[in-house]
């Protein structure tokens, strides 16, 4: 269904990899209900080739940048500033990856030098995309910025290893950064919990395929798929949600409410 709740608006969608991405259904929906939006991510992930794909699909253009790297988050940031014709009005940071996952490590285990690497790709980079759009001005009154979070930023799941304290960073700027650039310039900044969804981000982490349907059965709705975040994506970046900022919004069909069900009750009767 299509409400053109975007139209007229401009954004800046970061993370789109393939079909699975979050990022990417975003995009699709976002396009559907009117917004006009510059595509980018990492260099070495356009090299893939996808992304150019979705850039045809949603008629927008596309800029990389290492969200790690303030000259290209200012050209970035300037750069849709211009092609867009005005200031930005949505921002996506769906960005995640930890070196340690990547290579094996446990959360006991960590090589520091990764742990910070997978921080300042995961979590500080959101403080340097908010720093570079405060900085040049660049975001329009009533605006709204989102990042995508997971719920081991409140609950120990052991296997998401160090991306548990990344997400615990990342919902702080948003409280953080919600409150000075909500004074200055009335714009949101909130996160989305979601629920685990099978994307190449989601499926790094160890044991993942039992996360989904352990998930599942805990959500009295279910798991949320990634096209149904990209719809509460679009309402979050509407008109519809001006008052709603420096929140953690769960999407995940009350999954983080749930302190048992039927469902994995059932498995451990006799
Ligand atoms: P994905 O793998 O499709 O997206 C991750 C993106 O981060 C990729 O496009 C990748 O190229 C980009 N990226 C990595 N390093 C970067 C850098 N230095 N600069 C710019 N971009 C960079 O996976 P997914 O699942 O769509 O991930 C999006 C967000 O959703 C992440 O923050 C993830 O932690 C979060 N999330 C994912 C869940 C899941 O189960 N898949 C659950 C809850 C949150």
């Amino acid at each position: 269904m299509n409400y053109n709740l975007l139209k007229g608006k401009r954004g800046i969608i970061f993370g789109a990899l393939d079909e699975q991405s979050i990022a990417w259904k975003v995009a699709e929906r976002v396009h559907e209900e009117g917004g006009e939006f510059v595509l980018t991510n990492a260099p070495i992930a356009m090299r893939m080739g996808e992304i150019k794909k979705l850039s045809i699909k949603t008629n927008s253009e596309i800029i990389p940048a290492d969200a790690t790297n303030l000259e290209d988050l200012q050209k970035l940031v300037e750069g849709s500033v211009s092609m867009l014709g005005g200031k930005i009005d949505f921002v996506l940071h769906s960005i995640g990856m930890s070196v340690n996952v990547r290579k094996g490590n446990s959360y006991t285990a960590q090589n520091y030098d990764f742990t910070q690497k997978g921080w300042d790709v995961s979590a500080l980079s959101f403080h340097k995309v908010c720093q570079t759009l405060h900085k040049n001005d660049a975001m329009n009154q009533w605006g709204s910025i989102l990042a995508l979070t997971y719920i081991a930023a409140q609950r120990t799941f052991p296997d998401y290893n160090d991306m548990a304290d990344n997400k615990a960073y990342l919902e702080s700027i948003a409280r953080s950064f919600g409150y000075f650039l909500g004074k200055e310039k009335n714009v949101r900044i909130n996160t989305i919990s979601q629920s685990p969804t099978p994307t190449t981000a989601g499926k790094g982490i160890k044991g993942f395929a039992g996360f989904l349907s352990y998930a599942e059965k805990m959500s009295p709705l279910g798991n949320a798929t990634g096209l149904e975040c990209a719809n509460y994506i679009v309402t979050l970046f509407s008109d519809l949600t001006k008052k709603v900022t420096m929140q953690n919004l769960y999407h995940d069909g009350g999954f983080s409410n749930s302190g048992v069900t039927d469902e994995v009750i059932e498995k451990f009767e006799d």
